[in-house]
């Protein structure tokens, strides 16, 4: 078998050139259209290729494939670019506020004014969770993951609101849309307080929507949080920086789920549960752990060491991505921006972040990260942020699935919109047993 580019130009829409695949064997050959994008890789439209040529494609991790069409973001992971809607990510987190890219996520265009005021208006009055939620909480045990809290809680909002589960129902696919990215910031917030054993503390709708969550999280009820703005400022960036990332983990996972028609919060609980793992949202926790395993750029050697030894299981947390084979442009926004947070907070010197810058000069300094094109994710420099503006480890992965939860949603509207859609089932190459009779037990 081998693929050939055939140079007549397809007359179907949008379609160019056709590559033909050729089944060596017996001869017959296939042409498959190649589609263009408005930017990045063209791809093979393979739709008809187990109809016409009786195969299936093999590709474990789905490294080759596009699943859908999307207008949302794009990545160009040699270049190391990102834009959501055509707007640089750069721009974004400079220029732009949280809200306003989630409108941007939601909608396609910047809002006007009036539209900005209307949707800062809407998500604020959606902020507070049903009252017999907080009977749900206590069902946890105090010291569960915060992460584990989480999943359910949200996977439980289908069971508190059910005048906005109808997918089909345009209104209410926007009013869970509305109500999902309103009542994270309470959800993460009383996950947090619920394992520390404090009273939750109720949204404020005067506060914007960073200010809200960090009065949340940190006020308590005999003393009020003083809301410092480079604190506001710093995580409003955090928050820009995760709101989407195209077709990664848990948004495959949220369109898998959503594919089948399930409801919109029990597909965002299963995003989030794809988050949580340490190659994913789980690694800004990792990084810490690592950097704090390390405590001296003296054993930076040592790290390097064991992560380029294929015999240990040990990787370099915080570095290396699927699709960036650059500097992951959402590393570059964080890390320029380290040392005037830092210090805007009072924090003269952090010994983790100039642990980290060391181990990064030293990382791509080496022919192993060179040569596998492995940088800085946004990872590898959120953790330490999030540490000294006073968070937790265990609440660095649940913060991420806050300011993602826009994307998902976003995400999950297209994939329900778009008229192509289909249950999401990929095929299999089968390696077991071929048939066989059964064995009665007594013959075993
Ligand atoms: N440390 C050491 N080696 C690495 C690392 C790393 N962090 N990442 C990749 N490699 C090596 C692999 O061992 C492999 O080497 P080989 O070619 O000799 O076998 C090569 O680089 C390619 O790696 P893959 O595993 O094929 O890359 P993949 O795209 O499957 O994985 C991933 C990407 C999961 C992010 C990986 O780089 C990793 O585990 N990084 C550490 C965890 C991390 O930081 N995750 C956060 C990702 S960003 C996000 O989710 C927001």
């Amino acid at each position: 078998m081998y693929i050939m580019l055939d140079t007549s130009k397809s007359s179907v829409g949008q379609s160019g050139d056709f590559v033909t695949i050729i089944d060596e064997r017996s001869g017959k050959k296939f042409r498959l259209a190649i589609m263009r994008g408005t930017m990045g890789s063209p791809v093979v439209d393979i739709s008809r290729l187990q109809s016409e040529m009786g195969l299936y494609t093999y590709d474990p991790g789905y490294g080759m494939t596009g699943s859908c069409s999307s207008d949302i973001t794009f990545i160009d992971g040699e270049k190391g670019v990102l834009m959501h809607r055509g707007y640089d990510i750069g721009e974004l987190a400079e220029q732009s506020d949280y809200l306003e890219v989630c409108y941007l996520l939601l909608n396609g265009e910047l809002p006007a004014r009036a539209e900005k005021e209307s949707f800062t208006a809407t998500i604020k009055y959606h902020t507070m969770l049903h009252d017999q939620m907080q009977y749900f909480f206590r069902g946890f045990r105090r010291d569960a993951h915060p992460m584990a809290v989480m999943v359910a809680v949200v996977g439980a909002l289908s069971a508190f609101y059910h005048d906005s589960l109808d997918i089909q129902d345009e209104g209410q696919r926007k009013l869970a849309s509305y109500r999902m990215i309103a009542k994270m910031p309470t959800i993460a917030a009383q996950v947090y307080k619920y394992t520390i054993g404090q009273p939750f503390v109720s949204p404020r709708n005067d506060l914007g929507y960073v200010e809200n969550f960090l009065n949340m999280t940190f006020s308590v009820p005999a003393e009020g949080y003083r809301l410092r703005p480079a604190v506001i400022r710093a995580l409003e960036r955090i928050f820009i920086l995760h709101a989407d990332h195209e077709q990664n983990a848990s948004t495959s996972t949220v369109r898998l789920a959503g594919s089948s028609g399930a409801n919109p919060f029990a597909c965002i609980a299963a995003g989030i549960s794809s988050l949580w793992g340490p190659a994913h949202g789980g690694a800004n926790e990792a990084v810490l752990n690592m950097l704090e395993e390390m405590q001296s750029a003296s054993r930076v050697g040592e790290f390097i060491a064991r992560a380029k030894d294929k015999q240990d299981p040990f990787r370099l947390m915080g570095f290396g991505h699927r699709v960036y084979k650059n500097y992951d442009p959402r590393a570059t926004v964080l890390r320029s921006s380290m040392r005037e947070v830092l210090s805007e907070l009072g924090v003269e010197r952090e010994p983790l972040f100039e642990l980290a810058l060391e181990l990064e000069k030293i990382a791509l300094q080496d022919k192993y990260f060179v040569e596998r094109k492995l940088f800085p994710n946004v990872d590898y420099y959120s953790g330490i942020l999030l540490r000294a503006m006073g968070f937790p480890r265990s609440m660095f992965t649940v913060l991420f699935a806050l300011a993602r939860t826009v994307g998902w949603v976003a995400q999950w509207r297209e994939m329900v919109e778009d008229p192509l859609q289909r249950i999401g089932r990929p095929r299999q190459l089968y390696l077991g047993s071929p048939p066989r009779a059964f064995v009665p037990l007594d013959d075993r």
